[in-house]
């Protein structure tokens, strides 16, 4: 026991030690070299700057608090100094030097000065004494141009003094664009002078927890009535807001949503809907002309206090059924010669270009807006996947990629067994460290119409301010990555490692981020060869001690420590877990090794497979690897028609113990249990017809709705043979099979 702790001990002052001598930067930059020595900030060190980036060393003063000389003094040991650097285009690169004498950042730019300064914040923020720094050089300059995070404020609604520390954060981790989703159906969250009703009704429902407000009737309340909940941004907050990300190289997008996700507006302005009524419709009536007045009017508002290039209108989720009955969109339709109701909308999205173009600016919007035609200067969003953006791209308009599948931070980021409920999904920080934003489909030719990349941060779910930096960090700092470092920069095991020390950075900052999952995650290597299953261990632990038992049972403090992959011969229950100290963490997590006597083996389709679902094709179902949660995973090999029908070669005649066979049933998508199972063994195959087989028969209801596994398994001793026949016919939909184990 004693030597064991002494491990473990030793194991923790090691990863102490690595953190503490690198320098840790998130995200990777181009070059990073360590030098021997460190710079220690004392009462003595000043920061200085040429005067075009006075404001930018004020910003570092104020947030480091080393103090600031004078206009005109050039003397401090921390300086930022204008170099010309190679071409314009690299206003946004830096070059910081840290050597013991003094703290250098050079750059051409505001932008580069900024991302110098925050990646000397960073340093700072990252090292267990904040006043002594690593010497180091460091030359960087960001990948895309556009480094998004967006924020929905209307589903929950969240202080200004939190959109100031998001913020914050974002720019440590130069992020450079905020897209704040300001409007929405449960809540109009800005001033608009011209239409107060937008705030003194329509930013104030009748529940406070968003999924209780979506079950109820979804009424809005008048601000001051005791049982509202909601809230808005003045135009002077909101002006506020800009200047603040402005001045650390962010820039801010704002989002007044169009035609759909528009429920507050018509609720407060029922004129503006189809129906005329308030809480009939969630779009705009795009057959009425005051729908266009009120929208411009209210984008002149908006442009006023955001001086961003892009303001986005949404475009997203519109339900087009209303203007299928109403005559004033049918009659536009008519007049502008407009086959169906996309192209309404199209025409919507291209008239409000036409307007946002005219006063020197460019829509955004999501990627419905492809659907009738897109804007001929649009933006797109992509977030139903990549396709809207390939599309777009290959037309020549410029996209953000923010695919649901790797940027949707309102998705789970560990087993949702385990965490907050959340609106569904499963991104893990590793699929967003993944993420590569150029697709392989998009031609090479079109590849710079990638602007860059977006997590979108769905309010939902988040109540409150906690949970909003809970589902964020650490996943931004994958996507700051993902969107700022060149792609032969990534590597997710520095990342991990460089990730350690960012920990210590957000606890400072008082960061309620998600910290790291003691889960084992287990991979498991057939190798044929020497007939072995070979079994590895993934965890967001970094450097965990892990241990392990074959025999299925709870593995304690002085169980075998993994330390390389597991190689079992045979059978096993490899059970594994994380161990600080003594002490177990999370749970263990249990693999059932089965190197079986069919493994490898050659098995006859006497029915073939789906041709939807053929996983590892005649391999399958003799190749050791059980399906995971999922039949879309290559393993699992789906049958329709007369359902599984194989007979497997085992070579040899051999006397057998056992053979299972494993099924799902998940009703939703139409995938059943087999009716029953049957097996038979002989010498010769021709002898199937005449001899008797053994059946299971299945007791897995069909009602049963919810996804469930089952083995059908099947006691063999005193039987032997050469050939083994499996039948397993379909009860309705779609069977689907990942394993055949025989001993
Ligand atoms: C979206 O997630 N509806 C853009």
């Amino acid at each position: 026991m004693k030597r064991i702790g002494l491990m473990a001990l030793l194991a923790a002052g090691m990863t102490a030690q690595a953190q503490t001598q690198r320098v840790n930067v998130i995200p990777a930059p181009v070059l990073l070299q360590e030098a021997a020595g460190q710079f220690t900030i004392t009462s003595q060190t000043v920061i200085s700057a040429d005067p075009v980036f006075r404001d930018a060393a004020a910003l570092l003063s104020e947030q480091s608090g080393i103090p600031l000389q004078g206009k005109g003094a050039q003397t401090g040991n921390i300086r930022i100094l204008k170099e010309i650097l190679r071409k314009q285009a690299d206003s946004a690169a830096y070059r910081l030097i840290i050597d013991p004498q003094s703290v250098k950042i050079y750059a051409s730019g505001r932008a580069g000065a900024l991302h110098g300064i925050y990646t000397l914040l960073q340093i700072m923020g990252t090292q267990p004494n904040q006043r002594v720094l690593p010497a180091v050089a460091i030359s960087d300059e960001p990948r895309f141009t556009y480094r998004g995070l967006h924020l929905d404020v209307s589903r929950h609604f969240f202080p200004l003094e939190f959109v100031y520390k998001y913020i914050d954060l974002m720019a440590m981790y130069k992020m450079n664009v905020f897209h704040w989703h300001i409007t929405d159906g449960a809540g109009w969250r800005l001033e608009i002078k011209k239409y107060p009703a937008l705030t003194q009704q329509a930013a104030w429902r009748t529940h406070a927890n968003y999924m209780e407000w979506w079950k109820s009737p979804r009424h809005y309340l008048e601000e001051g009535n005791p049982n509202a909940y909601g809230g808005y941004y003045t135009q002077d907050e909101a002006r506020k807001v800009v200047a603040y990300a402005a001045r650390r190289g962010i820039t801010v997008i704002p989002e007044i949503e169009m035609p759909g996700h528009s429920e507050e507006v018509l609720a407060v302005y029922p004129h503006l809907s189809c129906a005329g009524e308030p809480y009939k419709q969630s779009e705009f009536c795009l057959g009425n002309d005051s729908t266009f007045t009120f929208l411009e009017d209210v984008l002149r508002e908006v442009m006023a206090i955001f001086p961003s290039k892009y303001i986005h209108i949404g475009g997203d989720e519109a339900d087009k059924s209303a203007w299928k009955k109403c005559p004033k969109c049918q009659r536009r339709m008519q007049h502008e010669h407009l086959a169906n109701e996309e192209a309404l909308q199209s025409y919507a999205v291209k008239r409000t270009e036409k307007f946002l173009i005219a006063n020197g600016r460019k829509l955004m919007g999501w990627d419905e807006i492809l659907e009738g035609g897109l804007a001929p200067e649009a933006t797109v969003m992509s977030w139903r996947g990549e396709k809207g953006g390939i599309t777009a791209a290959s037309e020549g308009h410029d996209v953000v990629m923010t695919p649901g599948g790797y940027c949707y931070f309102d998705s789970y980021q560990s087993d949702p067994s385990t965490e907050p409920l959340t609106i569904g999904g499963y991104l893990p920080l590793s699929k967003v460290y993944s993420y590569e934003p150029v697709p392989a489909e998009l031609p090479a030719d079109k590849a710079h119409h990638v602007l860059g990349a977006q997590a979108n941060v769905w309010a939902e779910y988040m109540p409150a301010t906690y949970q909003v930096e809970y589902m964020v960090f650490p996943r931004m700092l994958a996507l700051s990555e993902v969107v700022w470092s060149q792609k032969d920069k990534r590597n997710w095991n520095d990342f991990k490692t460089r990730l350690q020390a960012h920990y210590r950075l957000l606890q400072r900052k008082q960061v309620n981020y998600y910290r790291p999952s003691v889960q084992l995650e287990p991979k498991t290597v057939i190798d044929t060869v020497r007939r072995l299953t070979i079994v590895s261990f993934e965890t967001e632990q970094y450097q965990p001690v892990i241990r392990y038992t074959l025999n299925g049972t709870r593995p304690n403090a002085t169980s075998a420590l993994y330390t390389t992959p597991v190689e079992v011969p045979g059978t096993a229950q490899l059970t594994a877990a994380v161990f600080r100290d003594t002490m177990l963490m999370g749970r263990p997590v249990t693999v059932p090794v089965h190197y079986h006597k069919a493994i490898g083996k050659t098995v006859t389709y006497n029915t073939p497979w789906s041709g939807s679902y053929p996983a590892q094709k005649a391999a399958t179902l003799v190749n050791g690897y059980r399906g995971s949660l999922t039949y879309g995973d290559g393993q699992w090999q789906g049958f329709l028609g007369k359902g599984v029908d194989v007979t497997i070669d085992l070579g040899t005649s051999q006397s057998l113990e056992s053979l299972s066979i494993g099924f799902m049933q998940i009703t939703g998508p139409g995938v059943y249990m087999p009716t029953e199972v049957k097996v038979q063994v002989a010498d010769d195959p021709k002898a199937f017809e005449n001899i008797p087989a053994i059946t299971v028969a299945n007791d897995v209801p069909p009602a049963h709705e919810k996804l469930i596994f089952k083995d059908f398994t099947f006691d063999l001793r005193g039987q032997k043979g050469r050939y083994i026949r499996v039948k397993a016919p379909v009860q309705k939909g779609f069977l689907f099979t990942d394993e055949i184990i025989v001993y």
